[in-house]
């Protein structure tokens, strides 16, 4: 094979936000697949708030990039030759393909997509791990009753707008909390019964407005002020779904945990973390809701594309700036 790699390793442990001297750009020559690998051109990678933990070198629910590896990241892409029976070029497959233009691989993380039946980058959106990890921490932790409120921070992100329109569908009363009028709208848009502007209100008072009876699920994306303020207004059995803390991953300082846990004590809730990853052997029931609720316009998922191979370090920074506007995807081939 005659192709040539670029890839980002990761250069340096980042404190604070990511720099640009944390990463190294290299490009290299694609070599040919062994025997049971396959070689695979990276059209979609997968930009991910995790990706920022994934860089420490902590104890984690997977381990640590190493430095001078190449950065780990979910991809989507088409197998460009095989050696492994498993798949045949021009298959498309999705997994952690890394932030590059090729890998080659044993292909046992790999998933075969049908490239037919939705865009592509829906893989990783709302029909992959976004997706999935919205569907099993509301609908498995959250267990949303018909008429309950559900309360979701990080609400116009990737994540939180999928878990909003399914608490929609399940018949609860929905509010977001978002960074921005714009984003604000776009909630609104959705079917979210009311959005808070965390920029621009009072988290606590605006919830406590939207949320008279108490918050009975709160999907947390976001983690510090926004957890505390749910945390004060929880109705008796709430549950409360830890699904991240994004405004923490950045910290220099150590984490700052909620002051007023016992308010799971007074209210009889729960405070539940999870990964999407646990819930692997049960993707399979939740793909095909997830499509037929896209299928008939129930639920709507938007992406955010920015184009280039190039551009990895400085996208990445858009998660933490808040100027993505959907799930963030780097395009690096033509589809
Ligand atoms: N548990 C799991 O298995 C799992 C799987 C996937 C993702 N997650 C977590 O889910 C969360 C959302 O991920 P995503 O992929 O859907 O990302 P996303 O919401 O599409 O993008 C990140 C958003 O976070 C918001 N944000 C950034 N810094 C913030 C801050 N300091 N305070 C408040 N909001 C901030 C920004 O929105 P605004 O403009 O609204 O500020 C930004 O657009 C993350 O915490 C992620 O780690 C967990």
């Amino acid at each position: 094979m005659s192709a040539t790699n670029h890839k980002f390793e990761l250069a340096a442990r980042p404190v604070g936000l990511p720099k640009p001297s944390d990463w190294s750009f290299k490009e290299e020559p694609v070599r040919e697949p062994g025997e049971g690998e396959l070689a695979v051109r990276i059209l979609y990678i997968s930009l991910d708030p995790a990706m920022r933990g994934w860089m420490n070198d902590r104890r984690s629910y997977i381990p640590p990039v190493q430095i001078g590896e190449v950065m780990r990241a979910l991809a989507l892409g088409r197998v460009v030759s095989s050696r492994n029976p498993k798949f045949a070029a021009g298959d498309h497959v999705y997994g952690p393909l890394g932030v590059q233009e090729y890998a080659v691989t044993n292909g046992r993380a790999l998933v075969k997509v049908d490239a037919a039946a939705a865009p592509l980058p829906l893989y990783l959106s709302a029909l992959g791990m976004p997706g999935l990890t919205a569907y099993f921490g509301l609908l498995d932790i959250g267990r949303p009753q018909p008429g309950e409120t559900v309360v979701i921070s990080g609400a116009a992100g990737a994540v939180g707008a999928v878990a909003g329109q399914i608490a929609r569908i399940k018949g609860c009363r929905v509010v977001g909390i978002a960074g921005g009028p714009q984003k604000c709208t776009y909630l609104r848009e959705l079917g979210f019964d009311a959005a808070i502007d965390y920029k621009s209100e009072n988290v606590y008072r605006a919830m406590l407005q939207h949320s008279p009876k108490g918050v009975d699920v709160f999907f947390d994306n976001v983690g510090g002020d926004q957890l505390e303020a749910a945390l004060s207004i929880l109705a008796r059995n709430g549950r409360i779904i830890i699904c991240g803390a994004i405004s923490q991953y950045n910290a220099t300082m150590p984490m700052k945990g909620p002051s007023n846990y016992l308010s799971l004590l007074v209210n009889h809730g729960t405070m539940t973390g999870f990964v999407v990853g646990d819930y692997v052997q049960r993707w399979g029931e939740a793909l095909p809701e997830l499509a037929g609720w896209i299928r008939d316009g129930r639920l709507k998922s938007r992406e955010h594309i920015v184009e280039g191979i190039e551009n990895f370090p400085a996208a990445l920074l858009m998660l933490f700036s808040g100027e993505n506007h959907g799930k963030l995807i780097l395009r690096v081939a033509e589809p």
